[in-house]
């Protein structure tokens, strides 16, 4: 499952938005999510259309019980909020759970034993965080391993933004727990100056940890929050619901941190003198095979890797020049390629990885061959 928590503590910078129109988004492609709402404010529950209110039992039971044999647990509190979509709702009494467990051993980590206590199975977990720093935030960024923070444009929007950085980054060194973090520019408009500069300075300071995609200001957006849907079943035509499903197939492309910490010789695949050379480091497995546009995703005994050293199972495939998609299949289980950092959504929302096999030229024989043919000629002709 892949764990991303949407935080700022600035108010009002799109979080709710985002982590409402960014679940639904990968619930729309085909992934089982689930969304935490987090925040007392319970505004991802009201955009959800529940009312957490008027619920016997809420986040803040679950989260006071854990570790309680017999007690409540999150599955008893889940609420379908549309295909592949689920929510826990949030409610005003978690504001007391800060003052409620001041001093508990263990207090940071709650929500994640909720989580692993979980029966209900997804692909992708999304926290929607109040616009604090405390208990409520701790939790979610200790069970997750990636951050979304929205930044808005506004004039103070990246004040106190580094600070918030390096907090999280603190506290999540401290209780050994590594995060990535993610920016996201919400709120766009770029007509005026002071979005475009945010944007430049966004993608300034943190690089390729900012996403491509930006959220535009959208009066749909809001809309449908308040008739309590996503934008993709609200709206289907508008900016807002192209800018989110590019969100969610920019997060589907995210690779995990094992992958983008692969020493680069194994990286897969790559050019080799008799063609492309396809790897895949899984000791333990029966059989692995190579399926793609190359050989019509026919997974039949030509697919077929053969396990080498320390059980890095390979392929040579000899490739005409061009673009290719591509997936391993792995005792039977369809995998991207995870030495692959390129990688597209098809047509069925999953993903595959993708080879450029470039034409090979050397330039230097070509130029060896045309002079001995010239020579061949002069002899000829004297
Ligand atoms: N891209 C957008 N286009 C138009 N309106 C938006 C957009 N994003 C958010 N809004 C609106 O801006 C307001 C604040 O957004 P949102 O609730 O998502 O922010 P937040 O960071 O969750 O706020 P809080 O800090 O209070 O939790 C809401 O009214 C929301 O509908
Ligand atoms: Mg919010």
């Amino acid at each position: 499952m892949k764990t991303f928590a949407v935080v700022n503590q600035k108010g009002g910078c799109g979080k709710t938005t985002t982590s409402i129109n960014l679940a639904a988004g990968l619930a729309d492609l085909g992934k089982r999510v689930l969304l935490i709402d987090m925040d007392p404010q319970s505004h991802a529950s009201l955009g959800l259309n529940i009312k957490a209110g008027e619920l016997d039992l809420g986040l803040y039971d679950i989260l006071l019980a854990v570790g309680e044999q017999d007690g409540p647990r999150l599955d008893d509190i889940v609420a379908s909020v549309g295909k592949n979509l689920d929510l826990i709702p949030s409610s005003i009494i978690l504001s007391a759970f800060e003052q409620k467990l001041a001093g508990a051993p263990g207090r940071e980590t709650r929500l994640l034993e909720a989580i692993n206590a979980m029966e209900g199975d997804y692909d992708y977990l999304l926290i929607d965080c109040p616009p604090s720093v405390g208990l409520l935030s701790f939790n979610a960024l200790m069970a997750v391993d990636h951050v979304i923070i929205p930044i808005e444009p506004s004039f103070f929007s990246l004040h106190g933004l580094g600070k918030q950085i390096e907090s999280i980054q603190l506290f999540t060194e401290k209780l050994n727990h590594p995060i990535e973090i993610h920016t996201l520019v919400t709120l766009f408009d770029r007509r005026t100056r002071l979005s475009r500069e945010v944007l430049e300075e966004v993608h300034k300071h943190f690089g390729k940890h900012t996403f491509q995609t930006v959220i535009h200001n959208n009066i749909r957006l809001k809309e449908a929050a308040s008739y309590g849907s996503p934008i993709c079943e609200f709206d289907r035509h508008c900016i807002g619901f192209h800018d989110f499903q590019a969100l969610a197939q920019e997060v589907l492309l995210l690779k995990t941190r094992e992958v983008q910490e692969q020493p680069t010789e194994m990286l897969s695949p790559r050019p080799v003198r008799n063609g492309i050379l396809f790897s895949f480091k899984a000791p333990d497995v029966r059989s692995l095979k190579l399926v793609g546009d190359f050989n019509n995703w026919t997974p039949d005994k030509n697919s077929e890797l053969e396990k080498g050293e320390e059980g890095n199972w390979e392929k040579v495939m000899t490739l005409p020049p061009g673009k290719y998609h591509y997936k391993f299949i792995v005792d039977g289980e369809w995998r991207e390629d995870p030495g692959n950092p390129n990688s597209i959504v098809n047509d069925f929302g999953g993903i595959d990885s993708v080879v450029e096999v470039k034409p090979v030229e050397f330039p230097e024989l070509m130029q060896q061959d045309r002079s001995l043919s010239m020579e061949a000629d002069q002899q000829e002709a004297s």
